[in-house]
């Protein structure tokens, strides 16, 4: 009995979600944002598709998908931003095997700038 009020109410709790933040849950990144969350902005979100999305989307290699971004939690996203950051800087991605057949995919130095002045802009505020 008691297992079917809690099933009952699991239920309830996803409809109520889902009509709250309007259905279909899993369209892609509305400009909306909910709380604190960023969507990937328009121009990281080029030089993604242009240097990243081939292992970044459904491969998820890494821990980085960029299909789930707007899924991530503000921490988690801000975190990820670092980490591309770091990542593109130091040259460890994209990958060097990767940038050999793909030298086109190369990120710019411009490129680099827009995601690190990007993930600084996520970054919580110094004190
Ligand atoms: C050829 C495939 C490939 C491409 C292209 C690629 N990556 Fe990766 N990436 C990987 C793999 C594989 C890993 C996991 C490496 C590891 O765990 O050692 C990874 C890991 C990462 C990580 C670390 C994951 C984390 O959450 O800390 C970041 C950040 C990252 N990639 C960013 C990027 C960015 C930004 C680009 C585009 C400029 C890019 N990658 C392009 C394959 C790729």
């Amino acid at each position: 009995m008691k297992k079917i009020i809690r099933i009952t109410a699991a239920t309830t709790s996803v409809l109520f979600f889902a009509a709250m933040t309007g259905i279909p849950v899993l369209a892609q990144s509305s400009q909306k944002t909910t709380g604190d969350k960023k969507p990937l902005p328009s121009e990281v979100m080029k030089i993604a598709q242009k240097s990243c999305v081939k292992c970044h989307i459904d491969g998820g290699m890494g821990g980085l998908k960029f299909t789930e971004w707007d899924n991530y939690t503000p921490e988690k996203q801000t975190a990820k931003a670092k980490a591309m950051c770091n990542a593109v800087s130091d040259k460890i991605m994209p990958p060097k095997n990767f940038l050999k057949k793909n030298p086109e995919a190369a990120p710019t130095d411009a490129d680099i700038k827009t995601i690190c002045d990007w993930s600084a802009s996520l970054q919580p505020a110094q004190k």
